[in-house]
């Protein structure tokens, strides 16, 4: 019963989606803080508000859009979400991991994420960008969980190549034709808000951790269980605690994303047609 108002859920509000986008789109993209910007960038877009889908969650953080825009970003069909969700808001993980669920509904076979992330590896610096190369899941939820829906993937996915190697290949390719340094790394993710404390940091370098953060995970298993290739990057939007002699803030984050943003958004627009 569960299992058939969960599908049902998914087709709803994909069908929602498709009565406004005829064209089935053919990469998802979920962007962190401060890259809402690439928005911008996507042709004939059709701007979907979040409230207006069926069973779709609702952003409640000031400052988040909660848009869903489908057009073209250099001639391929996107689909993009203005706004994430955050466990840290009080959202469950399945609903963090809904809008993935339904890009897949809708036909999305690549997904690209970005997020900010802390640095834990002590040769990055804040500014850094990096492809991620795998996960550590530290928020101790899983989105899986629960009767299997076979209709969308096997009971116990493999998440071996979570970040596809074919993908990171074209990420790197194409930093290297831009002359963009681009870090690889492990990224772990935990609930948040709280940032981690120094005794914390150094025992996710211990664990092979090389960037902190409190997003992407739940969406990128989804993601995976529905056989959708993955491609992430973080911005490394400033060192983790007990690294620097300097305490975290909010501020920092949203002050170095807006300086590399356009070096970002470069990258991801230049890696777009190629993937
Ligand atoms: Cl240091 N930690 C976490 N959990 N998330 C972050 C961060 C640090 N810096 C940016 N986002």
């Amino acid at each position: 019963m569960e299992q058939t108002n969960t599908l049902t859920k998914i087709q709803e509000a994909a069908a929602y989606i498709r009565s406004k986008y005829a064209a089935k789109p053919e990469i998802g993209l979920i962007l962190g803080s401060g890259l809402g910007v690439i928005a911008d960038l996507v042709e004939q877009a059709v701007v979907i508000h979040y409230e207006d889908i069926p069973h779709f969650p609702v952003s409640t953080v000031e400052g988040h859009a909660g848009e869903l825009l489908l057009g073209t970003i250099e001639g391929r069909h996107v689909l993009l979400m203005k706004g994430r969700f955050h466990m840290y808001e009080g959202y469950g993980v399945e609903t963090v991991s809904f809008p993935v669920r339904v890009m897949k509904e809708l036909g999305v076979d690549k997904l690209l994420v970005t997020n900010a992330a802390g640095g834990i590896n002590t040769s990055y610096v804040a500014g850094d960008l990096m492809l991620i190369k795998d996960h550590i899941n530290f928020t101790a939820r899983n989105p899986l969980i629960g009767p299997n829906l076979n209709e969308l993937g096997v009971r116990f996915p493999d998440m071996s190549e979570a970040y596809s190697k074919r993908m990171r290949e074209v990420a790197k390719a194409v930093a290297a034709e831009q002359g963009v340094k681009l870090q690889e790394g492990v990224y772990i993710g935990l609930l948040g808000p709280s940032y981690e404390t120094p005794a914390e940091i150094r025992m996710m370098r211990t664990l092979g951790a090389d960037a902190v953060g409190m997003s992407t995970v739940a969406e990128v298993i989804v993601a995976r269980h529905a056989g959708i290739e993955v491609l992430g990057f973080s911005c490394i939007s400033n060192m983790a605690a007990g690294i620097l002699d300097q305490p975290l803030s909010h501020a920092e984050v949203m002050e170095t994303t807006e300086r590399v943003k356009q070096t970002f958004l470069k990258l991801i627009l230049g890696v777009i047609p190629k993937v």
